[in-house]
This record gives C-alpha cells, structure tokens and sequence, in this order.
C-alpha cells in the first residue's frame, strides 16, 4: 500500500475523507506538501480527537459548586497585606536567587491573537508608547534591569535565560524580530525559542476543517501544549545545564508584567513551594477570568462558567468577593515539579474546549471568513498542572500594578491597546508623583496626581519611563525629586544620566 493510500485508510477510518475532497485539484507540490503535514498529524488519534470535540462542545459544564473552597490562608501570601520587612525579606530572597543563576523566565507566546486581529505575533505590538515600545522589547528590557538590580545586591554578573514558547504562527517573525532588534541588548544565547505543537481544529459536527484545499486548518494546542513542548524541545535539559532550578511563566499580552519579580519568586522559595500562581482581586463576580480555589480539596483554576452564579457572588464580611482569586497567568514552577509533570502527568491534562471563528474552504472550493463561531480549538491549559501540586501556594497583586492584558482590538471597552498603554502610563505617573515631580502640561500647568494615576478626564500624562531605569518604581527619588517636568517625557538611560547631572530641585521643565 502506498503512503497516500495509508493516509486515505485512515481518514477514511477517522470519518475523515472530505479532507482529501480537492486533492485531484492540487498540484505537484501542493500534494507534496500536504502529504508532509499529514504525516505528522497522528492519525490514528484523530477519530477521538474530533469526536471528542464535538462531544465536549456539546456537553453542558457540570457544577463544582459542592466541593468548592477558597484557597487556605496558609497557602496564601500578599503584595498588599504583608508589611515592608517581609516583603524586602522575600525581594532579596528573590534577587539572591537571580544573582546565583538559578531563576529563569518563561514567555508564552505561540498564540494566534484572533481577537486583537493582527497577522504578526502579539508580542510585537506597539500599544502607542511615547517610546513606540512593542511588548517584546518592554519584557526584555524588565530583564536586562532585574539582572542589574541581582547583579547590585549581590556584586556579581548574573544572566536570566529567556524560554520563548512559539508556534507555528509566531515562531519565524519572532526569531526575525528578535534579531532585527539586536536582541534587545540581551545575550543571544540566553534566549531560548522552541515551538509548541499544533492540532486541527474541527467543526462542530466533528469535522476536520480545511484552510486551504490542501492545508488542514491547524492550532496551536493551547498554552498548556507548553509541557509537551518541554519535553519535544528538551528545554529541562537546558534549564539542568544551566543550572535553573526555578522559572516564572507568563503570558505575552500582560503590558505590566514583572519578570522574575523577586518578591513573588522570593515568595515561593521561601514558602518551599513547588508551584504557585499570583492572583489579583476579581473586579466582578461576572469578571471573565478563572479563579484559583481548590476543589475536593484540590488546587485548581474554575472558570466562571463552572461554577453556579450564586456561589461566584457569595461574599464575605467585609464584603469581599470569597472566590475573589483571579488568575492572572503568571506563574512559578520548580524545575523538579515541571519534570514530574513531563514524567507523569502529561497526559492526563484537561482538554478544553474553545469555540472560534475559524476560516475555511467550503465544499466547493471557496474561501470563507466566518462571521460567527464555526469551529472548535481543543487546548490545554497552562494552569490544569495545578492540582498536580505538592505545595501549592497563591501570591496576591494588585491589579493596578501587575495586571492589564492586549486581548482585544481599540474599540473594545477592556484589555485592548488603549487601556494596556494607558496601564502603563498611570503607573508611571504614579511612580513620578511618589519620587516628588511633578508633571506639567503643554501650558506649563501643573496636572494633579490622582491616586491611580489617571486624570479625571482624558488620557493620562504622557510620561513613559524605561523599564532600563525603574524595574518596579525603584530609584526614581534620586533622579525625580523636586523636578518639574513638561510632558510628553520619556524617561530613558540618556535623560536619566542628564538628570543625575543636574542640580535637585531645580527649577527647569524638560520634555521630549
Ligand atoms: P489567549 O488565550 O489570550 O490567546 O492566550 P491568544 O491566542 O493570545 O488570543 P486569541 O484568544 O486568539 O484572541 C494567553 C496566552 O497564552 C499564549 C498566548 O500567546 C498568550 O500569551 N498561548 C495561547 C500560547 O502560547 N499557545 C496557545 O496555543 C495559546
């Protein structure tokens, strides 16, 4: 039997046979090609796999209700309710661990970005900076100023490997951009690009859905494909020989992410945790994000949709939200429990249904872009590992600080470009006004503080500082205090040696 008659035995078998419906059509090469991606599909698990799409897309979510608890107080640490002492006592923890090389970061970034709708990876967006600063180069930038501040407390070099999990979709413009950039002034061997696995998406009737009339429409198999992917990339090999026993895991589109935040890192370790997930307060119980809980006594994530309203509406005395934990996809995992999980756990991962507009070719040749939803992304999760934990523990943020994710395009009232780059702008107001300068407008009037650092109407203050020169609001006293600055103003490496050359106090108004 010839390959290709393999192939149509098993899609045949699978309930597949539309898929090979334009193959008279397709030329020398197109068949060639789509010959190669189908023999890395496997085949033999295709039958399940889009039965079990449709079957999951059609069951109704069953009630966790009973069995549902918030996390316990032992488990939980916080940004906001410990006092200055503990938390210098986590930081430095933290930085001694970067500084002793054993800490790295891991970027999730093989997305498709369907809702922010742009056809590059979301990591290289501008989100309309002052600087015109993408994601990718802001993250960058917070390493190469974590590493300083390691390098500071502990006297010595030291180098944050950068894990970049791709796809299919994002790898090669990654790679390209990363080195058009130069690597952002990181060292090229300290990031580390590896592509995470594909898997067709199906229609609701459990039909593979072709792309093209010779390309199956794939997807990448969620952000929790990021554990098959260590293994088929033998990125805990790399992390041994480098000698990183702890890495921080994020999601690509949170513009106010702290890498490697020491404190959160300092947390854990000191907690003895093998894995841990920092949260923000969940704005509304209707809120779309997950919530860490346990149930049946063990750590997880629920979704919204899981549970019943009433139960993501209780509250407590204070008024407070109980199931209040909002997952923020940021995360800490031992080296040890990520090879466990690779070892054992692997493959008893959730599958999780994801309903997206999909485009297609009809039966007769045509290419359509779906209006509505028309197909079915089977993805695993990065946080379904959680209940494989042997010491979980929960680090509460505050929002304003930590958590303003690109999901969509302007225009959407949340998570879209504008309320990212206004996130971040707030934030440096606020750090401006803390370090004592004061801002002033293009009239030279002075724009008022408010403590979220947004202006009662209107944007807020464009006044960007590079993550070069404050990680996390440090040292900006020394440079800021006293001074009037006009905006725009970018605060960078050069107007911060200006700055410090400059006599405190002063008088004068700079601006970009
Ligand atoms: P989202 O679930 O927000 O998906 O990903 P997305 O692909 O960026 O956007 P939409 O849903 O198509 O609009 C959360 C994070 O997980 C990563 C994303 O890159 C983002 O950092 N991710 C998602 C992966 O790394 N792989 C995947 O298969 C899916």
């Amino acid at each position: 039997m010839s390959f290709l008659e393999r192939v149509q035995q098993a899609l045949e078998d699978a309930g597949q046979r539309h898929v090979l419906h334009f193959w008279p059509e397709l030329s020398e090469q197109e068949r060639d090609s789509f010959l190669q991606e189908l023999n890395q599909l496997d085949l033999k698990g295709l039958k399940n796999h889009c039965e079990g799409a449709a079957r999951a897309a059609a069951a109704r979510d069953t009630g966790l209700d009973l069995n549902i608890e918030p996390v316990p107080p032992e488990s939980l640490g916080s940004a906001t309710r410990s006092c200055r002492e503990t938390l210098t006592g986590w930081e430095q923890e933290g930085l001694l661990q970067i500084s002793d090389g054993r800490v790295g970061v891991l970027l999730l970034a093989g997305g498709q970005g369907t809702r922010l709708g742009v056809h590059y990876p979301k990591g290289m967006y501008d989100v309309g900076l002052p600087s015109g600063k993408t994601l990718y180069q802001i993250q960058a930038e917070r390493i190469h100023r974590v590493q300083e501040l390691a390098d500071s407390q502990q006297g010595s070099k030291c180098s944050i490997p950068w894990y970049i999990m791709t796809s299919e979709f994002t790898l090669a413009p990654t790679e390209m951009f990363f080195k058009e950039n130069d690597y952002f002034g990181l060292e090229q061997s300290n990031i580390i690009m590896f592509e995470q696995r594909m898997i067709p998406t199906v229609t609701f009737d459990g039909k593979v859905l072709l792309q093209d009339k010779g390309k199956i429409a794939m997807a990448p198999d969620g952000n929790g494909g990021l554990y098959q992917a260590l293994v088929d990339n033998k990125v805990l090999e790399d992390m041994k020989e480098r000698g990183v026993e702890y890495l921080h895991v994020y999601c690509v589109d949170n513009i106010l992410v702290k890498m490697a935040d020491p404190v959160f890192i300092g947390f854990c370790v000191s907690k003895g945790a093998d894995c841990g997930a920092k949260v923000v307060e969940k704005a509304y119980p209707t809120e779309s994000v997950g919530v860490v809980c346990r149930v049946g006594g063990v750590s997880q994530v629920v979704e919204y949709s899981e549970i019943q309203p009433e139960t993501a509406e209780l509250r407590g005395p204070g008024g407070e939200l109980v199931y209040n934990a909002g997952n923020i996809c940021n995360h800490f995992f031992t080296r040890s429990f990520l090879q466990d999980v690779a070892e054992n756990f692997n493959s008893q991962l959730k599958q999780h249904v994801a309903i997206k507009k999909v485009p297609f070719v009809d039966s007769c040749g045509n290419q359509v872009k779906p209006t509505e939803p028309n197909g079915i992304k089977m993805e695993k999760f990065v946080f379904d590992v959680f209940p494989f934990s042997k010491n979980f523990v929960v680090f509460e943020v505050l929002r304003e600080d930590e958590f303003s994710p690109l999901k969509n395009a302007d225009g959407a009232a949340t998570d879209s470009p504008t309320t990212a780059r206004n996130s971040l702008l707030a934030q440096h107001f606020r750090w401006a006004s803390l370090a004592g300068a004061a801002l002033l407008d293009e009239h030279e009037n002075m724009i008022p503080p408010t403590s979220s650092g947004l202006a009662a109407v209107g944007p807020p203050a464009q006044f960007e500082i590079s993550p070069l020169v404050s990680y996390f609001g440090e040292g900006l006293d020394q440079l800021l205090k006293g001074r009037k600055l006009k905006v725009p103003f970018i605060l960078d490496g050069a107007r911060a040696t200006q700055l410090q050359a400059q006599e405190h106090f002063s008088d004068e108004v700079s601006a970009v």
